[in-house]
């Protein structure tokens, strides 16, 4: 029996129109108010339209966002922790009318149309509060929130041209298709894996310790936005494939991308992931030590204690949670402290900036941190940023 776990809310959104519907609306967008959007409000209507946010059918109207802010719900019943607004200036918005149709255009044409039903204005304290847990603008999503404009505009989206990649277009799969493929392979536990990083051996170790109790493996690294600072998603790519090839059976792994934006919100982004490959079609979904997390902004294990605070049945897809992972040499083996006794200096384990320090110097990690493959990926790029980056 294949996986048959259903989307969030039951059904998987699909918001591209084709098509008559399509050619009525790309005849009138010319003529309808333009509202340029920036990468990660575009890779919200990529989402949406593709069925990754679902339930989700556009950009949240002011009951849907209150219910998230609120009770981690929208206004349907259906859990949700991270709003998915679209935020203008007052001056764009004072051109709108409610009711009415305006095109959201991209890279200089237009992508969809957003059927406006509301016209807020958020507290953006009360959001950063509620979705970050702080207000600190050393938060990299409170000073996004921030940045952006003071209206929300909430609406269904039906997009007309999606997004013209020129990326990892092999691996960019929409739900429907890794839901079809996990059928094909008959895969009915699959795990869902997301990252924002190169995998490193804890990564590698909690991955297949999940692989051990499900079918498959989705891995599926995130390309949207991410901060300035977080290694380049092409980079990461080629680290990921180096590692399929030479360390997990072919049979057992799809490697996917997950196009939405990063948001570093720690706890409740742990449950939008989760949602999110709940739509791709997985059943279960690693949390590991401080899922989505930046700086010390979160508890090393919050993430993974949110989810006692929702019915699991509503949440839908099992989470699995990892404690921090590292090599043992007493153990001769990953581990983490619930299954080794050893000391601390038994371990070897490097912080991220002493990997990043050894790397740049072009001295890979020691194999029990860094696979020499990856290794080898990531000295390059960094000898060649500007090629790894494109
Ligand atoms: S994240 O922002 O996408 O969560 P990252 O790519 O570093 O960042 O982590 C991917 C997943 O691996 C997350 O579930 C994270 O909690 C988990 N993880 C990362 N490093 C470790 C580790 N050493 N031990 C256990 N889990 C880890």
């Amino acid at each position: 029996m294949p996986s048959t776990i259903a989307p969030h809310g039951g059904t998987l959104v699909n918001r591209i129109v084709e098509g008559p519907t399509r050619e009525q609306l790309a005849s009138r967008v010319a003529s309808l108010p333009h509202i340029t959007l920036d990468p990660v409000a575009i890779s919200d209507v990529e989402m949406i339209a593709i069925g990754g946010f679902s339930p989700l059918e556009g950009f949240m109207t002011k009951r849907d966002y209150d219910g998230v802010l609120s009770e981690r719900r929208l206004a349907g019943g259906a859990i949700w922790t991270i709003p998915v607004t679209l935020a203008v200036d007052e001056s764009t918005a004072a051109r709108l009318a409610l009711k009415t149709d305006v095109a959201l255009v991209w890279q200089g044409a237009p992508a969809a149309v957003l059927h406006l039903e509301d016209l807020y204005r958020p507290d953006k304290e009360r959001e950063a509060q509620q979705v970050f847990r702080t207000t600190d603008a050393a938060h990299p999503g409170v000073s996004r929130l921030k940045a952006t404009g003071p209206v929300y505009l909430g609406g269904k989206v039906s997009v007309i041209a999606r997004p013209a990649h020129t990326k990892f277009l092999p691996y960019r799969l929409d739900p429907a298709r890794t839901r079809q493929l996990f059928e094909e392979r008959g895969w009915k536990r699959v795990v869902g894996f997301q990252t924002r990083n190169p995998i490193h051996r804890a990564h590698e170790h909690i991955q297949k310790t999940a692989l051990e109790m499900c079918d498959g493996l989705l891995l599926h690294p995130l390309v949207g936005e991410t901060k300035g600072d977080d290694v380049p998603a092409g980079v990461r790519m080629t680290s990921y494939e180096a590692l399929l090839a030479s360390y997990f059976p072919k049979d057992r792994v799809l490697l996917a991308v997950n196009p939405a934006s990063m948001r570093y919100a720690g706890p409740n982004e742990a449950v939008f992931h989760a949602l999110i490959r709940k739509n791709y079609g997985c059943t279960h979904f690693i949390v590991g030590r401080d899922h989505a997390g930046v700086g010390k902004f979160y508890g090393t294990y919050d993430a993974q204690r949110i989810f006692d605070e929702f019915d699991p049945a509503a949440i839908g897809i099992t989470p699995l949670f990892f404690e921090n992972s590292f090599y043992c040499t007493v153990c001769a083996s990953m581990a983490s402290t619930k299954t080794c006794p050893h000391a601390e200096s038994d371990r070897v384990s490097l912080s991220g900036t002493k990997v990043r320090e050894l790397l740049s110097a072009g001295t890979p990690p020691p194999k029990e941190v860094s696979r020499p493959e990856v290794a080898r990926v990531l000295i390059e790029a960094m000898r060649q940023p500007s090629a790894a980056a494109s």
